[in-house]
């Protein structure tokens, strides 16, 4: 990595402010129902305050669009972060001003104190420099360890690393960068990314740049309707996008061209309606009926594409292939969970790019047999796109 992290810089008795991305889900009741978030932020986290410094959290939670909304407060996050560090974790009741700067002033070696919501003040998403100025000048140094929010140039993410002379990057970016970069840069091959996800507006730009790299791709997901609806087959009540018919095309044909394997599914699951109740059978691609929901790809596919998965090195892997979230449609997705922890075992770098597919391997409980689950969804579909996340391109070099 070009950038320079925690291992270069030393942090005893230092004011250390580290942006995190503590944005996790939470319950009805307030509790976390995933702490992934928590949990991988610890590495940097933990080296901190073993090596005496006076560590200031700080990140947001939800949008709660420049308000202060204790539905949005960051308390539970303090709590569960000292139930996994064993040790204490003072909670501010914002994240500028006096009381906080004393607040912060009073630490000692070895302390740690986590802001209240970054969100509650608008200047935050606005990259106010006043407001870059107040949190910078609450630490000595600046780490950021936020890659869910590395995409946002926010003032915790862009605007302090100008009044802040040291600012690194800490142990979950250089994780993200290492497997994510590495997948996009140097690919150990067979490469095979699996896309997936409603629409080809969304996943584009990512077909665009990984098409320079892979050797197969699998697509699955509702896009998969606009691609047959641009091969001239029917598609019943599933969702197309017509606007992006003829872009399918030249996708198909970019990848012929490119000679890149890519697959669609030879079949798929169908549903009157998108609901648990609905009864579902599989169908072949030409045969769709007219009244009928597409919702998962279908088994001859689904094994298809277990077989293309297990004959990789690399596996890369965004975006759902059905509605997995209704039990009845996850076959698809739940397939190439499987099949992802089924090539790690085999040696295979396996990696999943955040958001629904991250969650899709959750529900499959193969989280620990995954190389690297990342912990963006809009950052690192961002980085596969290709694009420059500010949050990291603003650190020292
Ligand atoms: C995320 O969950 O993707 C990040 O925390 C960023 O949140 P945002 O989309 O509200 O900026």
């Amino acid at each position: 990595m070009q950038k320079k992290t925690l291992s270069d810089i030393a942090v005893k008795g230092k004011r250390v402010i580290m942006r995190v991305d503590f944005n996790v889900p939470l319950d009805d009741n307030k509790t976390i129902t995933d702490d992934k978030r928590i949990v991988e932020s610890l590495p940097s986290i933990r080296k901190v305050l073993n090596e005496g410094g006076r560590l200031v959290l700080m990140s947001h939670l939800g949008r709660p669009k420049g308000k202060v909304n204790p539905e949005y407060s960051l308390a539970p996050v303090a709590v569960r972060l000292a139930e996994l560090l064993g040790s204490p974790v003072a909670m501010a009741n914002d994240c500028i001003g006096t009381e906080v700067m004393q607040q912060v002033l009073a630490l000692k070696d070895g302390e740690v104190i986590l802001l209240e919501n970054l969100r509650f003040h608008s200047e935050e998403e606005a990259n106010d420099p006043v407001f870059s100025k107040e949190l910078a000048s609450l630490g000595e140094v600046y780490v950021n360890d936020a890659f869910g929010t590395a995409h946002r140039a926010h003032a915790s993410t862009e605007g302090i690393t100008h009044f802040i002379e040291t600012a690194v990057a800490g142990y979950l970016i250089e994780r993200e960068l290492l497997y994510l970069g590495k997948a996009l840069q140097e690919p150990e091959r067979p490469f095979v990314a699996i896309l997936g996800g409603s629409k080809i507006s969304g996943k584009i730009d990512v077909l665009e740049n990984l098409f320079k790299k892979v050797d197969t791709v699998l697509i699955g997901g509702a896009m998969v309707f606009t691609f047959f609806k641009a091969q001239g087959y029917q598609t019943g009540k599933s969702l197309v996008e017509d606007s992006k018919v003829e872009l399918a095309l030249k996708i198909l044909e970019e990848a012929k061209n490119k000679g890149i394997k890519l697959l669609l599914p030879v079949d798929v699951i169908v549903a009157p309606e998108i609901s648990a109740q609905a009864h579902s059978h599989a169908v072949m691609i030409t045969d769709i009926p007219e009244n009928m929901i597409g919702v998962d790809i279908g088994p001859l596919s689904a094994e298809t594409y277990r077989n293309e998965i297990l004959s990789a090195r690399t596996v890369l892997w965004n975006g759902p292939m059905g509605v997995f979230e209704i039990d009845n449609f996850a076959a698809g997705t739940m397939a190439v969970a499987k099949a992802l922890a089924e090539a790690t075992t085999k040696g295979a770098t396996t990696i999943v790019g955040g958001g629904d597919s991250a969650a899709a391997i959750a529900k499959a409980g193969l989280a620990k047999e995954i190389t690297h689950i990342s912990t963006g969804g809009g950052a690192s579909l961002e980085f596969l796109e290709g694009k420059e996340l500010p949050g990291i391109a603003a650190l020292n070099d």
